[in-house]
């Protein structure tokens, strides 16, 4: 199979993730933070360094705000239902997944928030900033963003955007499905107060992982309460993070697979990922505008200004059956929408949907070259 679908989730998984995952089994199969032996005390020392892993890459100054989620989208919820009050008014980009669209619509619906959207003009920072900045209000308590589409990987312009929400007040949210472990994101340098990311994708965790980093978890609610291993005698939920966040047994062989992600994206640099990925994405970008029914919607992918992941279509089929035709070639992408309608609105692709293509560190030239050949073959079906 050649693998393209890593913007779903990265396969596959780098050994080091798989033996990791084993031996959390094995070696650390305690319940960690809930007793004194040695088992679960050696447990709680191994996910607090998964704690530690992402406080650092991520700019983080307190691993205790590193929140263990079950993916990206449960750390957004977490976000908007744990900070939002009645009466906020939301500030977005029309770029979102529905992770962070759903929420918004359901809160909005309820009548506890309103929202607005605003337009992304990929490659005008200026413009972008301005398109915000139109609808920031005096009640507006957070600008929350994608850091980059997952559909079309247009990169937003994360600290213009971060000032504009400080300058009002406003909390300031990254979505980073697509960015983390890829696109260097550090909250201090950057402004970012909440960082919601998947531990599955460019981490190269397993599925099942996530994080919320939190630059102040003081004020926020946790959507779940119950059991922490912490001030049991209280019915209180413990207010320190990140108890707070984490009553129930968690994902512990995940987390330490996660582990083992932050280690492999270490070795292997972060920067040479990136390189690796978008050159190949500019190879493929240059190889399909050369085919004439083949629909572009991006310029060209390039360092900053993209995610390494690419949209197209053929002209005269949907996309669906263009992605079950490269199936049967052994092709693994993407179509339709991505959960994100509204980004697919923005680019006009909403009837149609879009081929999406993500690579990853082990994409080889061999299967881009497969996929290549594929696309040529089927554009040339009459
Ligand atoms: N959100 C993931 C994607 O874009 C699953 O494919």
């Amino acid at each position: 199979m050649m693998y393209f679908d890593n913007a779903a989730t990265t396969y596959p998984k780098p050994r080091m993730v798989r033996e990791a995952m084993a031996r959390a089994l094995t070696e650390f199969g305690a319940n960690p933070g809930r007793s004194g032996h040695t088992m679960s005390l050696r447990t709680a020392e191994r996910v607090y360094h998964c704690r530690e892993q992402a406080a650092e890459l991520f700019g983080l100054p307190d691993p205790e705000n590193v929140i263990f989620t079950l993916n990206c989208t449960h750390a957004v919820n977490t976000v908007l239902h744990g900070v939002l009050r009645r009466g906020d008014h939301v500030v977005t980009s029309d770029l979102e997944h529905n992770a962070v669209m759903r929420p918004l619509y359901q809160m909005a619906e309820e009548g506890i928030i309103t929202y607005s959207t605003a337009h992304v003009c990929e490659g005008n920072v200026e413009q972008t900033v301005a398109n915000f900045q139109a609808l920031m209000g005096a009640n507006t308590h957070m600008l929350i963003c994608t850091h980059a589409s997952n559909v079309f990987g247009a990169v937003l312009p994360i600290e213009p955007l971060a000032a504009l929400a400080h300058a009002h007040d406003a909390l300031f949210v990254v979505d980073a499905a697509q960015t983390a472990g890829i696109l260097p994101v550090d909250m201090q340098k950057m402004g970012i107060d909440f960082l919601c990311l998947p531990g599955h994708k460019g981490l190269y965790g397993p599925m099942g992982t996530g994080l919320l980093l939190c630059m102040d978890g003081e004020g926020i609610r946790p959507l779940v309460e119950g059991g922490t291993g912490s001030l049991s005698a209280h019915l209180a939920q413990p207010p320190i993070l990140p108890d707070k966040m984490e009553s129930g047994t968690g994902n512990t062989p995940g987390i330490l697979g996660l582990s083992a992600g932050f280690d492999f994206i270490r070795q292997a640099e972060q920067q040479d990922i990136r390189e690796h990925e978008l050159r190949l994405m500019q190879q493929l970008y240059d190889a399909l505008a050369q085919i004439e029914k083949v629909l572009l919607y991006t310029h060209r992918p390039e360092e900053g200004k993209h995610a390494p992941l690419l949209s197209f279509n053929i002209f005269g089929l949907h996309s669906e059956q263009a992605a079950s035709l490269l199936n049967e070639d052994g092709v693994a992408v993407r179509a339709g929408l991505h959960c994100a309608p509204c980004a697919h609105k923005a680019y006009h692709t909403f009837e149609t949907g879009t081929v999406r293509v993500a690579p990853s560190y082990f994409t080889s030239k061999k299967d881009l070259y497969g996929l290549i050949k594929s696309i040529q073959k089927i554009a040339k079906q009459p």
